[in-house]
């Protein structure tokens, strides 16, 4: 029961509880009582003034007052749906066993609760769902070990690789603070500054950059992670998810088409198939790498802004998900859901990527502030399963959480007094070696264009002339020094890429036309 308002036998017709003339549709205030009019406020005399003894009018219009919380400060924008997914039992052809202990992938034909939660990123909680954004997946699976939340997006990359950088990456697509707009200027003078962006960017201006619809998106965990499995022996790996419905993207103009009369289209299609008994499907695929540095690869394994070529760490299936029913309530299920990159279950570990590690401080954080102390009281974020812990009280503590015959006088550990005691470990640990000085530095291997240049030239025909309009559009507001700044980084990825553009802003004559047609 999401709404957890049940108690038990108030509210039957013949329950005592209720006061005369009261039924079990009559309207009561929070306290309970029963409101005989709800139209009218207690006046003197009909035209006024109002007293201020009104009680149930200042608690009816001070709750009002407190109906929103704040926006999550990215994602703001999103839709949700409740789910199921079901393990193979395997990673490829492998039993899963050998790299993973996590319970939730061991047996065929397992199932695991879920709720997901898809998003755009940039602007507030009612912006056009046709924005060029990458768009959040992220994923709550309520295993019978805890929770275990995969946080992701749907590029298979990210802009920037140390999580120092996040606040001004944001900053800089978020509106301007004068003018209020989202402004190509600030974006790409941030960005010029921002190489190993490149990648992600050659991506999101792309038709990428604006998925269909939630449906016919592709998800990924983007970061970089471990299993670690019986004998403690960890294995990096990076998740994936493949939509069986495909994958669709717009071009800027067919965006543009469906944003004139539907800003909610992508909330409407996730609905309206959940609702119509068409669920749509991913399938869970890892790509498995083992623990190291990997000095042969000419990109680091710890680095987000890289994919791992599939031709050498192809794609393993672990999983179905299926999204088969739809909210009850959005404000109690998908506005306050909170998903966090530290929230992962036995078998399941971090990596020492750095964006990763930051990620894991900042989830839990913000929750804390946006939704309460107590928010993972809350139905859609509690474990479905045993929770009994010393943390206590703090605003809207909606209950205490502590193990049923445990001594309530007992809320520290350890104690001989009937309180509660730690589980015993479920494998060998992973205990990693971790030596070296405390630095401020990049990674070495930084190759901030190859992957880029590559995604470019992959890009189909229609995509790559996409990918060169919108830029040049984005780029239309951005003094000449940041232009050529960016031109000077395209021409990096791919001599091409930067004429195109440069020719698209005039910065050098025109050869061929650019634009999409
Ligand atoms: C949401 C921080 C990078 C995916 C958020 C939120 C914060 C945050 C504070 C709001 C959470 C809430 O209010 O519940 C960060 C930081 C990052 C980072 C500090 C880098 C250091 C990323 C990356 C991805 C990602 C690389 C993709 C893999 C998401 C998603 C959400 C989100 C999907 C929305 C979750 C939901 O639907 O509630 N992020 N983020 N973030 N972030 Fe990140």
């Amino acid at each position: 029961d999401t709404h957890g308002t049940a108690v038990e036998g108030v509210g039957t017709p013949a329950d005592p509880r209720m006061a005369s003339g009261e039924g079990t549709q009559t309207l009561t205030t929070r306290q309970g009582h029963p409101v005989y009019d709800n139209q009218n406020l207690r006046t003197v005399g009909s035209r006024g003034p109002v007293t201020l003894e009104n009680y149930h009018f200042l608690e009816k219009i001070s709750h009002f007052d407190r109906e929103r919380v704040p926006e999550r400060v990215v994602h703001a924008r999103g839709a949700g749906a409740h789910g199921v997914f079901e393990a193979y039992g395997k990673v490829g052809d492998e039993p899963v066993s050998r790299y993973t202990r996590a319970k939730l992938f061991q047996e065929p034909g397992k199932q695991t609760p879920v709720f997901v939660r898809f998003s755009s990123v940039i602007h507030g909680g009612h912006s056009p769902e046709t924005l060029r954004d990458p768009r959040g997946f992220a994923v709550k699976f309520y295993t019978e070990d805890g929770n275990w939340d995969l946080v992701g997006n749907n590029l298979k990359v990210f802009f920037i690789r140390d999580a120092m950088k996040f606040p001004d990456l944001v900053h800089a697509f978020k509106p301007d603070p004068v003018t209020n707009r989202q402004d190509g200027q600030r974006i790409f003078d941030f960005i010029s500054h921002t190489p190993e962006a490149m990648h992600m960017i050659t991506w999101l201006f792309s038709p990428w950059g604006i998925p269909a619809n939630y449906r016919e998106m592709q998800g990924s965990g983007v970061n970089t992670y471990k299993w670690v499995n019986k004998d403690g022996v960890g294995v990096l790996v990076k998740y994936h998810w493949v939509p069986q419905q495909g994958v669709r993207n717009l071009t800027q103009e067919q965006a543009e088409q469906i944003q004139a009369k539907n800003f909610n289209h992508a909330t409407q299609d996730l609905f309206d198939h959940i609702k119509a008994g068409e669920f749509p499907k991913w399938e869970l695929c890892v790509q498995i790498m083992t623990d190291g540095e990997h000095p042969e690869l000419d990109f680091d394994p710890l680095d987000d802004t890289k994919i791992w070529p599939e031709e050498q760490f192809p794609l393993l299936p672990v999983g179905m998900m299926t999204l088969n029913r739809n909210p009850e309530n959005y404000f109690a299920e998908v506005e306050q859901a909170a998903f966090g990159t530290g929230v992962l279950v036995d078998g399941l570990d971090f990596s020492d990527d750095k964006m990763l590690q930051g990620r894991t401080f900042s989830y839990s954080d913000t929750q804390r502030y946006r939704v309460g102390t107590n928010y993972l009281q809350l139905p859609i974020n509690a474990p479905r399963k045993h929770v009994a812990t010393n943390q206590r009280d703090g605003q809207m503590a909606l209950r205490v959480d502590t193990a049923p015959g445990q001594n309530p006088h007992v809320n520290y550990e350890p104690s001989v007094l009937n309180g509660l005691t730690e589980s015993a470990p479920a494998g060998a640990p992973h205990e990693p070696y971790v030596e070296g000085r405390l630095v401020r530095q990049k990674i070495e291997r930084t190759n901030d264009f190859q992957q880029a240049g590559e995604r470019y030239r992959q890009h189909e025909p229609w995509e790559r002339d996409d990918l060169i309009s919108n830029l040049v559009t984005a780029l239309q507001p951005a003094e000449r020094v940041i232009q050529e700044r960016m031109v000077a980084l395209f021409t990096q990825c791919d001599p091409d890429y930067g004429r195109r553009v440069a020719e698209g802003l005039a910065l050098i004559p025109q050869k061929e036309p650019v634009a999409n047609d």
